[in-house]
């Protein structure tokens, strides 16, 4: 076999996060559907990525927008059937990508036929599916564990005299993972999608899964300030990332194990050196533990160096690197960094050593788009308002072409459409040479002819300032790629470290071929990719 045959799709591929609600509309009720990502798969296709990753499509009362989910193998009708889930599958895999789920096994939706069967009596079969506790002594709540969404995490429930565990909102309570019938009943739900065809599962909020057996009290976090969500007052270290949550894990890999070619990418917002643990042992953990940090780090080029040089150095010698630069649940990386920088970022994200995933609309520079307060959608914006903490922004639908609601939809779509979605749309920009969907597509073109850039090594090259540099190589093929976080031109001599050789990408998507000779001239915000002579 040869090296490059051991990799698999997942290592060697681009994921593309759809959100469906804002992909594509096909009957006219203003919400996506699983007709209309049919409908643009020729899109996700030409944009050149290889697996697509939907958010939740089961159904759901919607509380969370599909995270809290009633029926896990089913498809909400607002998405479509089941057969137009089947059709997708088989339309997918006939475009020569994968299809990865959203799996979220940490919560059900308070109304799944589970949990209302939970609630009735404490000696209902089902009450231990999830985590029932008595008021504290005196009374109240059991602990001081509080909701990511907004006040405690704990419910009260009359009709049993007891309150049930919830992370997020009241509406989506916590399963049980220490019940072995829970968790059957679960790792069947993945068989239920694996049999179908699925590719893979990105799981939600899996550091949460297993909870202190103890339910001890989570200390004061001293590095709160208000500004930040309520719930980061404590430290979640009794709600999250408990030493059991690995051997959940480990029973989940078991199943995909059953089959070939499948993957997992767990959702994990913690600190690279507990991120990485997430991997578990070889075959055991996830495949890919989510890398967040380039969203969450100041855009620095001396930060980002530092943070992959130690991500890099962190990896068991199993794991696989990935990156990420936004999602449904962040503000989009063009807000955050502006229009110039938004293209470095892509070239950074598309040349990096490990998996990218790309939020959908980033390619087209989606910004987040204002939403008046009478149109907030997310249960986050309505139970902590005006600390910006609201998704609805980056969730908005995605821009087709300068007609009404941007071709999205023949009605008013649930968001509203950003107020530049006349320029910035697909149409328009795949008609612009210069846009920074060609700039997307070229990275993913680029990548994907290179083995250099999708499974080649990874070094640092020295830099200074807002100068971000690294090679890549794969036999005789090396790249070297160097960025300009800054606003102002600047010079990366690599004089004795590098061999001469053509760019042979900007992000200005001008520039080619140009000879280089140890001394790049960078313009300002721009990167480039230069093929070195080896
Ligand atoms: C994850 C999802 C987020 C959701 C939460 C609760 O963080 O990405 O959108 O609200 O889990 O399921």
């Amino acid at each position: 076999m040869s090296a490059e045959r051991e990799h698999q799709w997942w290592q060697k591929g681009v994921i593309y996060q759809i959100y469906p609600r804002s992909f594509q509309d096909a009957n006219g009720d203003g919400v996506g559907d699983l007709r209309g990502i049919l409908s643009r798969l020729d899109y996700v296709q030409w944009l050149g990525v290889d697996a697509v990753w939907l958010s939740p499509i089961y159904p759901s009362p919607m509380a969370d927008f599909g995270y809290d989910i009633s029926d896990y193998c089913s498809i909400d009708p607002l998405f479509g059937s089941l057969d137009d889930f089947d059709e997708l599958v088989r339309q997918v895999h006939r475009c020569g990508m994968k299809l990865v789920l959203d799996f979220v096994p940490n919560h059900s939706s308070s109304e799944h036929p589970w949990f209302k069967e939970s609630r009735r009596s404490r000696d209902n079969p089902k009450r231990h599916w999830y985590i029932w506790r008595d008021p504290a002594p005196g009374g109240g709540p059991p602990n001081n564990w509080l909701s990511q969404f907004g006040g405690a995490a704990w419910e009260f429930d009359d009709a049993t005299g007891q309150y049930y565990y919830h992370a997020f909102l009241k509406q989506q309570p916590d399963l049980n993972w220490r019940n072995p019938q829970l968790r059957e009943a679960m790792l069947n739900v993945l068989r239920f999608w694996l049999d179908r065809g699925v590719d893979g599962f990105r799981v939600d909020v899996i550091w949460h899964i297993v909870k202190d057996d103890e339910f001890r009290n989570n200390d004061p976090d001293p590095d709160y300030h208000p500004g930040l969500a309520p719930h980061r007052q404590l430290l979640a270290t009794y709600n999250t990332d408990r030493p059991e949550v690995h051997q959940v894990i480990e029973k989940m890999r078991d199943v995909l194990n059953e089959y070939d070619h499948r993957m997992m990418v767990g959702e994990v917002y913690l600190p690279v050196e507990r991120l990485v643990t997430y991997y578990g042992g070889e075959g055991e953990g996830v495949h890919l533990p989510f890398n967040f940090q380039l969203i969450e780090l100041p855009w620095h080029a001396r930060i980002i160096a530092d943070a992959i040089e130690k991500y890099e150095g962190l990896l068991p010698p199993h794991g696989w690197p990935n990156w990420v630069l936004g999602n449904h649940d962040n503000p989009r990386i063009a807000t955050r960094i502006g229009a110039a920088q938004a293209r470095v970022a892509a070239m950074l994200l598309l040349t990096l050593r490990g998996t990218p995933t790309l939020y959908y609309g980033d390619e087209l520079g989606m910004h987040n788009v204002p939403i008046p307060p009478d149109r907030v959608q997310d249960p986050f914006e309505k139970n902590v308002p005006g600390l910006g903490l609201g998704r609805d922004p980056e969730r908005t639908p995605m821009p087709w072409n300068d007609q009404a609601h941007a071709g999205f939809s023949a009605a008013a779509p649930w968001l509203p459409i950003g107020e530049d979605a006349h320029s910035r749309n697909v149409e328009a920009m795949r008609a612009d040479s210069t846009s920074i969907l060609a700039l997307y597509r070229r990275l993913l073109e680029l990548r994907r002819q290179e083995s250099a850039l999708h499974i080649g090594s990874y070094a640092a090259v020295p830099a200074h300032e807002n100068l971000l540099a690294f090679r890549r190589r794969k036999g005789d093929s090396l790249f070297l790629v160097a960025l300009n976080f800054g606003h102002e031109p600047a010079v990366l001599d690599v004089t004795g470290r590098a061999p001469c050789g053509k760019i042979v990408l900007s992000t200005h998507l001008d520039h080619e071929q140009e000879v280089f000779d140890c001394r790049l001239e960078l313009r300002a915000d721009e990167g480039v990719i230069v093929r070195l002579d080896s």
